[in-house]
């Protein structure tokens, strides 16, 4: 979306052409990691969003430009600079991480590049840092793991021990856990935060959670820690005793393969389960598994989204960075996870969050929707966008 001048009459018109030509295409960034404990999740992000494209028939009115974040908060800040400033983007689509979007909040805001957030969940970025130029179609981590903590006090738990990675995604998806199992009348009777991306070994942490005597052990677990913590939770044998809970990440269908039989009986939340009995999810899913020859995951309907809620905004006219941000906030659509709309108040998704059991179909694993808490919506959280 350049700008051209000219002098003479005939140049004005063939620049003209070439402006128009050019003014058909919007530049992206895609901001994901796609090295590190999150790699898978990047990738899966990216496929999804690539298809959504193609899928409305737009893979060429935009141009991707990919930068890897690694996960890492400084990389992330570096390469946010460079796609805005060397780059031009009209928009960056991406970002995994909590640590990385706290990060690059204020840059974002600064240079008034929409950022459309496809995964990370940190609560600040929709809450007391929200900006008119970061819209999420994810999840909040307060959105995933509030419904979770009510709905296990109404099964009759009543004293849960909780661990996470030390980082801000940790943090915030067990504080949102605790505040309303312990409103509903449960106990938190440990918890600890592991050293994020560093830990191999969750024996000595299971030792400590075992001796708090609890009935439930919930924890929030991604990308790669997820598939070791789900395979040593079963290894070291006390999920017979001691029932394993979570956010759904910890299952995703992205990697449950890889965790086997040691997943089944886990009970997560999460605002996307490729098992929806939806006609729009059936669809999607059919889509999916014809291109990529696997069950699409959370990550991929992220991405997948991002890139509607992107076409969306340009096919109702949005050219430039203000005029997209604008519009991102304006689409509302029921897709594979349910109905989707952005909060005016927090530019946050409004959206279903679903409970489910991660069982066993004859040799493969699958997931059973248990819950479904609709339409979640965050609190402002100090956030005044309207
Ligand atoms: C986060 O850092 O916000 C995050 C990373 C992976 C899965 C879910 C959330």
């Amino acid at each position: 979306m350049k700008k051209y001048v000219c002098a003479a009459l005939g140049a004005c018109a063939s620049i003209a052409l070439m402006a128009h030509a050019a003014a058909a295409e919007t530049k992206v960034g895609l901001l994901l990691p796609k090295s590190g404990n999150y790699a898978a999740l990047g990738q899966e992000i990216d496929d999804g969003f690539v298809m959504a494209l193609e899928e409305a028939g737009m893979a060429d009115d935009f141009t991707l430009v990919r930068e890897d974040s690694e996960a890492k908060p400084p990389v992330g800040v570096a390469k946010a600079r460079k796609l805005v400033l060397q780059d031009e983007v009209d928009a960056m689509v991406g970002i995994v991480s909590s640590a990385v979007l706290g990060a690059v909040r204020d840059f974002v805001d600064g240079s008034k590049v929409p950022l459309i957030v496809a995964n990370a969940g940190n609560d600040a970025a929709t809450g007391a840092s929200c900006s008119k130029y970061i819209v999420r179609v994810s999840f909040s981590n307060g959105q995933v793991n509030r419904p979770m903590g009510s709905w296990m006090a109404e099964q009759g738990i009543k004293k849960v021990y909780t661990l996470a990675p030390d980082y801000a995604a940790g943090h915030q998806m067990i504080d949102a856990f605790t505040e309303s199992f312990t409103a509903a009348g449960g106990e938190i009777v440990g918890s600890e935060y592991t050293p994020f991306g560093k830990t191999q070994d969750f024996g000595p942490y299971l030792t400590t959670a075992k001796a708090a005597s609890p009935d439930a052990i919930f924890v929030f677990y991604a990308g790669g820690e997820a598939i070791s913590f789900v395979k040593q939770y079963d290894s070291f044998g006390i999920k017979k005793d001691i029932p394993l809970y979570g956010s759904g990440f910890l299952t995703s269908p992205l990697y449950v393969k890889a965790e086997g039989p040691a997943a089944i009986g886990v009970k997560t939340s999460l605002h996307y389960v490729p098992t929806l009995d939806t006609p729009e999810n059936k669809a999607f899913v059919a889509a999916f598994k014809a291109k990529f020859d696997r069950p699409p995951s959370e990550y991929a309907v992220q991405g997948y989204d991002a890139a509607r809620v992107l076409v969306e905004a340009v096919k109702a006219g949005a050219n430039d960075r203000e005029s997209i941000a604008e519009g991102l906030t304006k689409v509302s659509y029921t897709g594979p996870r349910g109905p989707l709309t952005i909060d005016p108040a927090t530019n946050n998704v409004v959206q279903n969050i679903y409970i489910y059991e991660t069982v066993a179909d004859g040799d493969a694993l699958t997931q059973k929707i248990i819950g479904t808490v609709p339409e979640v919506r965050d609190p402002a959280n100090g956030c005044s966008l309207k």
